[in-house]
């Protein structure tokens, strides 16, 4: 989760988060490298005194700078493309979770199992235990085996919310009359904290998520005390 004064992504729960997390670095470097290379040269422009009144073309030079950015942009599009195209990737999962997105909260459904549904509203300040998390704690956490490929179709009921997850790399908008999809794995338990990312309301603020990731026994003994069947 994200704590004071962290400006870089959450550690990552599931291997397409790291994947996105070398992503990020790779676009980084890249992006250090032109910076310090036109920065240098912008400067260097500024303080020499060089003059040449008849400069009109160079050939050489212009073929330079034209083919050298479209390479360097070549190798952040294909890295880019073979995740976007692994994360829309759904490749046959094992439990399905249903989250729809409500003016102001999140309401779950294990449509695997029988009758397994709730409701997922934020705690509020004055009712949050002391060792609560303000503004990101929920009453029903999403509960789900790690190490098991999951689906979560979203949907919404009234208007457009999005659901997130950082730690997981997931964020889908969840919206009226459709079903998006996202799919992920989970590699470690813990507890995965996000919120409504699409701006839905006064309290779009107040309706995060908290996905709980437990051993797949955990889970099933989990499902079975929620089962009202
Ligand atoms: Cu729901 Cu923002």
């Amino acid at each position: 989760m994200p704590t004071w004064g962290h400006l870089g992504l959450q550690d990552s729960a599931s291997p397409l988060m790291e994947q996105l997390i070398f992503f990020h670095d790779h676009a980084m470097v890249v992006l250090i490298l032109i910076t310090t290379l036109v920065g240098y040269m912008m400067s260097t422009l500024f303080f020499n005194t060089f003059t040449n009144r008849f400069l009109l073309e160079g050939q050489t030079i212009e073929i330079v700078w034209t083919v050298l950015p479209a390479l360097i942009l070549i190798f952040i599009a294909l890295p880019s493309l073979r995740l976007l195209y692994l994360l829309d990737e759904v490749n046959n999962p094992s439990v399905t979770l249903k989250a729809i997105g409500h003016q102001w909260y999140w309401s779950y459904e294990y449509s695997d199992f029988l009758q397994v549904e709730f409701d997922s509203y934020m705690i509020p300040s004055n009712e949050l235990p002391e060792d609560g998390f303000r503004l990101l704690d929920v009453d029903n956490r999403t509960v789900l085996p790690m190490n098991t490929q999951i689906r979560v179709l979203i949907s919404a009921a009234d208007v457009i919310h999005s659901w997130t997850v950082p730690a997981l790399g997931v964020k889908a908008d969840a919206i009226p009359g459709r079903l998006n999809q996202v799919s992920f794995l989970m590699n470690r338990p813990g507890l995965f904290y996000g919120q409504c990312s699409e701006i839905c309301g006064a309290n779009h603020s107040f309706m995060p998520i908290v996905v709980e990731s437990v051993s797949v026994n955990s889970f099933l003994n989990w499902i079975s005390t929620s089962s009202e069947a």
